[in-house]
């Protein structure tokens, strides 16, 4: 006797079945909760297969039948199957579907009679159509009755709601490439005013995603810290190229020239939106602790954290390279210039971050491992 596995089930509170992987509701529930916890769970940045998926799984068991499917208009996309009829597979479901797809409903009572053959398992089934998205096919209630007014109804709004959310999903894929573009073109015009420090913002953000991931800040905020660190020096973009590539002293004009890019860099930035939650990296990435750096001279805690991580990746990754000006430092030389820094230019906790973890930030200063352009877009994206 194995009664255990059915007693577990039961135990299950049917309410919460549709949050679970199965997607799974009770017959018992009435349309508007059903509909309505489908229109919960559509998420503009989720895979359409999966939505796909809960959906066909919410309407085989609200209707009682032994099989729904999605069938998408378009050969390169999978069907979509919940339940099972005997030897009836996914390209079986294109195939009864296919006669009907541009029809808005149309129930076959007697499907070995139908217009197309259908497997001997197959009694009766309904192709509700959704526009030029696909179609939704509806396989032997289980009660053994017609399908109905009701289920077809009950199938069309679901058929739409699919239909919605592959709509959604493509203009997200096209929103997500249109800000990856964006961030790539920023960060390439950067590189291209100063050849000389190129890569240097991929480093400093790279770096700057471990120095937060060894400070334990989450991942959303670290994927933000990564774009604070492609664009942190934007505003380089806005100064003269005699000011930037000066190889000889700075006079106290061009020096204050060359702050203003962490202002021209909001300036830049300050109308796409979707960015905004970058700002204050590269406003502040130039304060110091003591409140000697610019622009606004804040001191300590009045730094944002992701200002005072980036100001860490920065100086870090200045003093590995090469410039005009001088050589390198040696890793003796810059371990010295941080001891002295940690608590009067850079966040004590922050430059022991770096040291914590050494090892991984030189190979991603040397390799460029790390965080991924397009993970962080999507993100940036997923944020209200
Ligand atoms: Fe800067």
């Amino acid at each position: 006797m194995h009664a255990e596995p059915q007693e577990r089930a039961s135990q299950v509170d049917p309410s919460r079945m549709i949050d679970g992987a199965e997607g799974s509701t009770t017959v018992e529930e009435g349309e508007h909760v059903v509909i309505g916890r489908l229109i919960r769970r559509l998420k503009i940045s989720d895979a359409p297969s999966r939505f796909q998926t809960l959906a066909t799984n919410v309407l085989r068991a609200s209707l009682g039948v032994e099989a729904t499917a999605w069938v998408p208009a378009s050969d390169y996309e999978e069907v979509i199957v919940s339940g099972e009829v005997l030897g009836v597979s996914a390209s079986d479901y294109r195939l009864l579907a296919a006669p009907f797809a541009r029809d808005a409903v149309q129930i076959v009572d007697d499907a070995q009679a139908g217009p197309a053959p259908a497997p001997e398992s197959v009694r009766s089934f309904a192709v509700v159509a959704a526009g030029s998205a696909g179609a939704l096919v509806v396989v032997n209630p289980q009660s053994g009755q017609a399908i109905g007014p009701l289920e077809v109804e009950r199938a069309q709004y679901i058929a739409s709601l699919i239909a919605t959310q592959a709509n959604n999903a493509t203009i997200y894929a096209e929103l997500k490439d249109l800000l990856f573009g964006i961030i790539r073109a920023l960060t390439t015009a950067i590189d291209a005013k100063d050849p000389y420090t190129s890569g240097h913002s991929e480093r400093v953000a790279r770096i700057a995603v471990r120095l937060a991931q060894e400070l334990g800040m989450p991942p959303q905020k670290r994927s933000d810290l990564y774009l604070a660190g492609l664009l942190h020096d934007i505003g380089k973009i806005g100064i003269d190229d005699e000011v930037l590539k000066k190889t000889g002293p700075l006079t106290p004009q061009e020096y204050h020239r060359i702050q203003e890019h962490v202002e021209i860099g909001v300036t830049i930035l300050q109308d796409l939106k979707k960015l905004r939650h970058i700002m204050p990296g590269v406003r502040h990435h130039h304060e110091s602790l003591d409140g000697s750096g610019y622009p606004d001279h804040l001191e300590g805690d009045e730094i944002p954290i992701e200002a005072r991580i980036l100001a860490v990746a920065d100086s870090f990754d200045a003093m590995s390279s090469n410039r005009p000006y001088r050589r390198r430092l040696s890793p003796m030389q810059i371990d010295e210039i941080l001891k002295k820094g940690r608590g009067v230019q850079w966040d004590p906790a922050v430059i022991d971050a770096l040291f914590a973890c050494r090892m991984d930030v030189e190979a991603i200063r040397q390799k460029g491992l790390g965080e991924s352009l397009i993970g962080a877009v999507d993100v940036t994206l997923g944020r209200r």
